[in-house]
Parts: C-alpha cells; structure tokens; sequence
C-alpha cells in the first residue's frame, strides 16, 4: 500500500514536471510571437495594384476548396492590420512572423515594375509593429507567386525562377532590411512541392497517376525538380543578402521546413531505418544541399538519377547556405518498412519504401484532431529538435509554427474555450523546453496563428488562432488560449492553471 502510494506520488510529481512551464525557463531574449502568412489573412485581393497569385486563380477553381470558400476578404487584415499589431501587443509577444505577397510586390515579377503601394502596405505593417516593440520575422514565399510567372515559364519548375526569386529578395531586402533582422526565403517548401507536383492538391496542381488525378505533369520527376530550384532560389537569395545587405543591416537569413517527427512502427531495425529514411525524404531533402552541399545519401540510393545533379559551381554556392533553421512542428506518426517486407504505402510515399500511420493495434499515437493525421504527441517537439541539432551541428533554430486546430462550428462558447490548445500548447512547449536543456540552441517559438484563417484546401472549416474571427462581421474575440498565452508571457505563476474563467474581452 505504502509503495503504491510513492509511485503515484512520483508519477504525479514527475508528470507536473514535464507539464509544467513558465517564461523564465526560457532566455529572456527568447523570441515569443505567433504567426501567419500573407495569403491566409490578407484578403484585398485585388487592391492596391496586386497581381493574382497562384492561390487566388487556384481557391477560385469550383471544388477545390472544402467549403467552398476563397481568401478574397479572409482575415481583411489589409486592411485592419493595427487592429491585429494590437492584439499582439495585448499579448506581450516581442516578435511576429508573417509573409509577403510576391504579387503585392512585384504584380508581373521581374517583368514589370515595383509596386509602390505594396511596399508602403508592409512599410507601414513593418513600422507600426517595431513602435510596439515587436520584432518583424518575414517569409518570402510562403506557397504564394505570382500567377503570372506560372503562366510564363511554369514558375518553379524552370531554373528562371532563380533570377525572378534573387530580384523579389533582393527588392525586399532593400525596401525592408534596414528595420527586419530576420528573413526566412521559404516556408515549407517540401510540402509546397510534394502537394504542388506529386499528389497535385495545391496549385499548380501537376501530377501523374497512380499519385493523384490532374490534367498533366509527372510525379515520379517533377517534385525533385521543383525542389531542386527552391534549393537553387534559396542559395541566390542568402548569397545577395550576404553580400550586399547583411554586413550594413545586421539581420540573420533562414529557411523553415514542415517538420514531423516519426516513430518506428515496431521496435525493430527496419522499422528504426524505416524513420530514419521517412525524416531524410522530408527534411534533408533540403537542408542537406542547403548545409552540406548535396542530397542526403538516403534519398541518392533510392531515387540514382531522378534525383537532380548541382554542377560543382552549385554546391560551393551552396555550402552553409543558411544563420537558422526554422521549425514547423506540430504532430507525430508511426512509420512502417516496406522495403524488406512489402506493404500498403500511400502511392505519394512510394520512393521512401515506408508508409506511415497514425495508430499502433489500434492506438492512436496521441489524442486525434480536427485536422486528419495531426495528433498531439507533446514529445514530439523534443525529439524533432534533438533530430535537427544533431544532424545540423546545433544551428540556431527557431520553431516558427505550433498550433491546434479546432474544427469550425456555431457553437461559439466552445470554440473560445479552447481548453484542448491550452492543454496542446504548453506541453509541446515543455517538451522544447526539455530539448533546449540538452543543448539544444532554440532562439524563438511562435504559435500558430495569432487569429483564425484561410486553412488552403480546409478553407475556413478549421481554426489554428488565439483569436477567434467571426467571418460575417469578422470581428476578433480572444479564446482561452489568447489569455493564457498573456499570462505565460506576463511569467504568471499560474500558467499551469486550466480554469483560468472567461476569456478576457
Ligand atoms: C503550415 C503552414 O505553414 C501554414 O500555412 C498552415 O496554415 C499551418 N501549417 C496549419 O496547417
């Protein structure tokens, strides 16, 4: 009797452990915010001078969105941006991570001019941000380009890209480098080209059968290729700003990749390789060549000579080619071999001779949400970090996303008290906090996202914000995650506190 009651104690003295955080375990120049991308919150679609994007011509296409909606108003936050800066203030973060509009920028790319009236929208974004103390830290791409560059040259499958890419850099660097110390080229640009090119979800919507149903393309080929341009367009970018903008602006230039963590199905070798192999195809497929100069041998045995070549003038161009890492991570899964033992992969996990599930006999890896294939599995976050410090020589890194997903419903009281996020957010941040105690060198953490938004083919069928945002009068109210996200920051010694009342208005 007396034991069992010390190991419940213990259980429960080191389960509040690993649950409990709070500001101070953190440095306290630590970056704090929350983020979101220009396309899911702008709307004003067509102000201003802005170009159509290959988002805006895609989300118009009947049946490709969920429900049916386009991100034509969205977020409005064209418009109500000081309105959103002061719900971040509220919050007391010291940092937002948010994209530009290519389109907005440069309508017609480098074929046309610079638009004066996008530049002076994020001057102003930029501007009003830094008066209230928060630290701008800003994607270039985040899935969004000009549909016209699609229409001239087939964007990234071509290698014109490059030049297109280095002047869209290289104006923003000049326009906005003197006030933003952080850049990030792209924004998960291995989902970008897997659902782009080979299962062809997202625009330009290429693939081949048996990957996905779409008028053209080649899915065995063409993801690589696109891949291999962004890598390309990546290097150009870092290579103008270091040479000409980084030593007189002091900034720092990263790329953020779409991060899960994977599980061995069955605690066996080929299970363990299996993961292992699962995490190279995802992740260093592009920081591989980004850090190291070339393709991870795990890809290269596989795909041989669908994989594309860097010429050797590439590679020195590309050696070190990053100051950060940025982390997009909110879920994990079990993997599976299918190379010594043949199984039922889905055909877009084909060339990795692995499949992935969320279950084991049955189980759920971590609780389900609303979102198909994101579970919560809070030590995820530990393990992905731990991944990416040893691969990459402990370079500085950021988690530039985490977040929950609630599906939409009218049952408003139940969206604002979004206990379940709360619960999600602080034990994937503990679990970074674990990693940052081994070693790891984490600068920043961003939530996934400040307010609810245009969730691409979901439309607005989920809701990853703080804020809730009423989509007749869109109007932001704050859910129970917004207050507790404050009182985190504000260091409370009640962050573990659930209850927490009403969300405050
Ligand atoms: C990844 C993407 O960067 C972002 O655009 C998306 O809304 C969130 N994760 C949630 O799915």
């Amino acid at each position: 009797m007396k034991g069992l009651s010390i190991l419940l104690f213990l259980h429960l003295f080191f389960s509040s452990i690993t649950c409990f955080v709070h500001r101070d375990q953190f440095p306290p120049d630590f970056l704090f915010g929350t983020s979101t991308s220009s396309f899911q919150i702008e709307g004003a679609y067509l102000e201003g001078n802005k170009s159509l994007s290959n988002w805006d011509v895609f989300s118009h296409i009947p049946g490709k969105i969920e429900d049916g909606s386009n991100a034509d108003v969205a977020d409005n936050h064209y418009h109500l941006y000081m309105e959103d800066i002061e719900l971040m203030h509220s919050l007391g973060v010291n940092s937002y991570r948010f994209s530009i509009s290519w389109s907005r920028i440069l309508p017609r790319g480098r074929f046309g001019e610079i638009n004066s009236v996008g530049i002076e929208f994020y001057n102003n974004l930029i501007d009003a941000l830094l008066l209230k103390g928060i630290q701008p830290f800003v994607t270039l791409s985040h899935y969004d380009i000009p549909q016209e560059l699609e229409d001239r040259y087939g964007a990234w499958l071509s290698s014109q890209i490059q030049e297109d890419f280095g002047y869209y850099a290289e104006v923003c660097f000049k326009a906005f480098g003197d006030r933003v110390k952080y850049w990030s080229t792209f924004n998960e640009p291995n989902i970008m080209v897997s659902v782009g090119y080979l299962s062809g979800t997202f625009p330009p919507a290429r693939c081949s059968k048996p990957f996905g149903d779409c008028l053209s393309g080649d899915s065995e080929i063409e993801p690589y290729i696109a891949a291999h341009y962004v890598i390309l367009c990546h290097a150009t970018a870092v290579d103008i700003y270091r040479k000409r903008y980084q030593v007189k602006q002091g900034g720092s230039i990263g790329i953020v990749m779409s991060t899960s963590w994977y599980e061995p199905l069955r605690n066996i070798p080929t299970d363990r390789s299996a993961a292992q192999r699962y995490l190279a195809f995802d992740i260093a497929w592009f920081l591989d060549p980004i850090i190291y100069g070339d393709y991870p041998p795990e890809m290269r045995e596989i795909l041989g000579s669908r994989l594309p070549t860097f010429s050797s003038e590439d590679r020195t161009k590309l050696q070190n080619k990053l100051d950060f890492i940025g982390i997009n991570h909110y879920s994990s899964l079990y993997v599976k071999d299918c190379m010594f033992f043949p199984c039922q992969s889905n055909a877009s996990e084909g060339d990795r001779f692995a499949m992935s599930t969320g279950e084991r006999d049955g189980i759920p890896i971590g609780t389900p949400t609303a979102m198909t294939g994101l579970y919560v599995v809070p030590h995820g976050m530990e393990k992905i970090v731990m991944y990416m410090m040893e691969r990459y020589n402990n370079t500085p890194m950021f988690v530039t996303e985490n977040g929950y997903p609630q599906q939409s419903s009218p049952d408003v009281p139940d969206l604002l008290n979004d206990r379940q996020r709360v619960e999600y957010l602080r034990s994937y941040l503990a679990s970074l906090n674990v990693a940052m105690r081994q070693g790891a060198d984490v600068r920043g953490y961003f939530i996934w996202s400040i307010i609810d938004n245009f969730e691409w083919l979901n439309g607005y069928s989920l809701r990853f914000g703080l804020y809730y945002v009423d989509y007749d009068t869109l109007k932001r109210s704050p859910k129970l995650s917004a207050r507790w996200y404050k009182r985190f920051l504000e260091g409370s010694k009640i962050s573990k506190d659930l209850s927490g009342g009403r969300p405050h208005s």
